[in-house]
């Protein structure tokens, strides 16, 4: 990365069980705000909900990073707003121009191209935030359960473009998280509006799973700690923090 990046420790591993799980680990270790991992292959890569995170061997950028927030607990949306962002950016220089469903997962059409996984936590009494991206290069095995609902660069791509390495999205997603990171922390009425602009979910009908039980309404906003707010056919407005969204009806 250029001289005087945030992520000027980069370190990239043939394999690891997850990206996310080896800097939680670093930084209870001390290691400092911006160090990267990326791995070419996990055997035990985390999705969101407790979920499995399957990629062949340099199939998918596997990329996590640390950051030492900046901003307060709730505003951590802003980082992973920031990185859903950047993935966006570097999938478009590659061609490919994804949109988000809330809260981070990268999507072409329907098709899910990349998630996001945020782990918040205190590393010796201080707050830190590993965030983890999951972008597909490559279509998945198509035994996988996730293959039927996702997408790839090389899918997306027009036929015979070159299948990209992991190496390939890591300066672009980097370098755009940095710029969307710094946007988050000197406007982030700005960043939050752009994420609105590329977020496919709102005004939506969706059905949004919660802990327990789900919700049907409109999608009619992100508020500024990241919530949806869905508004139910009794016109009552409920902000939903957590869950997982099924866009109802095709635009
Ligand atoms: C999701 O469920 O959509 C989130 C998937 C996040 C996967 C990425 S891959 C790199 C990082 N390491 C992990 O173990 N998970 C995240």
């Amino acid at each position: 990365m250029p001289e005087g990046s945030r992520f000027r420790d980069v370190r990239v591993f043939e394999e690891l069980d997850s990206t996310n799980r080896y800097l939680v680990e670093e930084a209870g270790r001390g290691a400092l705000d911006g160090t990267v991992a990326v791995a070419r292959y996990q055997t035990a890569g985390r999705g969101r909900r407790d979920r499995r995170w399957d990629a062949q061997p340099d199939g998918a950028l596997l990329m996590s990073v640390l950051v030492r927030p900046e901003v307060p607990p709730n505003r951590y949306f802003l980082v992973t707003a920031a990185l859903a962002l950047a993935g966006c950016e570097a999938a478009e220089s590659f061609g490919v121009v994804p949109v988000i469903k809330w809260p981070n997962d990268l999507l072409v059409g329907e098709r899910k191209l990349a998630g996001i996984l945020a782990q918040a936590f205190d590393a010796g009494g201080v707050p830190a935030i590993v965030i983890g991206i999951g972008l597909n290069l490559v279509p998945l095995p198509s035994g996988s359960d996730a293959a039927p609902t996702s997408t790839s660069m090389t899918g997306e791509r027009p036929r015979g473009s070159p299948i990209l390495s992991p190496v390939d999205l890591v300066a672009p997603v980097l370098e755009h998280f940095e710029q969307n990171y710094g946007q988050a922390l000197e406007s982030p009425a700005i960043l939050m509006a752009q994420y609105r602009q590329r977020c496919a979910t709102l005004a939506r009908d969706v059905r949004v799973t919660l802990m327990r039980g789900a919700i049907e309404g409109r999608a009619v906003d992100v508020d500024d700690s990241g919530a949806l707010l869905v508004r139910q056919s009794n016109g009552r407005e409920m902000a939903v923090t957590v869950g997982d969204t099924v866009h109802l009806r095709p635009t």
